[in-house]
């Protein structure tokens, strides 16, 4: 079964590229199309009502640029909005949920941190999620404003290593082994938090169970595209500039709105 329909792709920013650059790795020929919402960004501030509206306008756009998939790459959007997408919309969706699985099972302290937005860890999703690992304790952390640092470029700025000490030096005091970046943003700091966590805390985010659940749809239900080459497509409603830079100015980003 061939399908060369492309895979839709949506954050509320320039976060969810960490997952393209998953699904793009995995699945190469794919053509894909990628939506930073980034003029609504974050979303892990607002409510569960604003978050299902803007994440079914997304959804609408790419419906309507004819995708076969779509790949919610906001953990804030699928713990707040992916039941109701799904019960809406005749797509299969995937969505990113934080890593709580691997983390508990592997954890010798039997204590994690997880880094994720305010959206993401009052969600019932996740809630549901945490429930299953009541051995296990899980010290869960607001990534206050590392979103809006990321979104304006300032990744390696004073301000972000003074807010990750913060949110990570309690953790460290806990005995974490495992620290779960519950946000699909929050890979891109990784160098960053590496020169703050001791050697022996192991890091882990979703990106690449996204791509391979990905490749298990389009393999189970969706089917593959029978083309090679295809260039990826990147739309942001604000200035494109840092989704270029994110995408190390490899790629062409559009500016459109929506
Ligand atoms: N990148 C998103 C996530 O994975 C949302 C960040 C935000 O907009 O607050 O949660």
């Amino acid at each position: 079964m061939t399908n060369d329909q492309p895979i839709g792709i949506f954050d509320s920013g320039i976060g969810g590229t960490s997952i393209w650059k998953a699904i793009h790795e995995l699945l190469p020929n794919e053509k894909t199309i990628y939506l930073a919402d980034s003029k609504n960004a974050p979303y892990g501030q607002k409510s569960k009502a604003e978050i299902i509206a803007l994440s079914m306008k997304n959804t609408e756009l790419l419906i309507e640029m004819n995708c076969k998939l779509i790949v919610v790459a906001c953990n804030t959007a699928t713990t707040n909005a992916i039941q109701e997408l799904r019960a809406k919309y005749p797509i299969p969706f995937i969505g990113i949920e934080p890593a709580i699985k691997p983390a508990a099972t592997h954890s010798k302290t039997q204590t994690i941190g997880i880094l994720a937005t305010k959206g993401t860890l009052n969600s019932e999703l996740f809630n549901k999620t945490t429930e299953m690992y009541h051995d296990t304790k899980i010290i869960e952390q607001v990534g206050h404003g590392l979103v809006q640092l990321i979104e304006n470029g300032d990744i390696n700025s004073p301000e972000m290593t003074k807010l990750l000490h913060s949110y990570l030096t309690p953790m460290i005091d806990a005995n974490i082994d495992y620290l779960v970046l519950g946000c699909s943003h929050y890979p891109y700091l990784i160098p960053q938090i590496k020169k703050i966590l001791p050697g022996h805390i192991h890091i882990i985010d979703s990106g690449e169970a996204v791509a391979r659940q990905t490749q298990n749809i389009l393999k189970e239900k969706v089917g593959f595209t029978s083309s090679k080459n295809n260039q990826p497509i990147f739309y942001t409603n604000t200035n494109s500039k840092v989704l270029a830079e994110i995408l190390e100015n490899k790629y062409t980003v559009e500016q459109r709105d929506f």
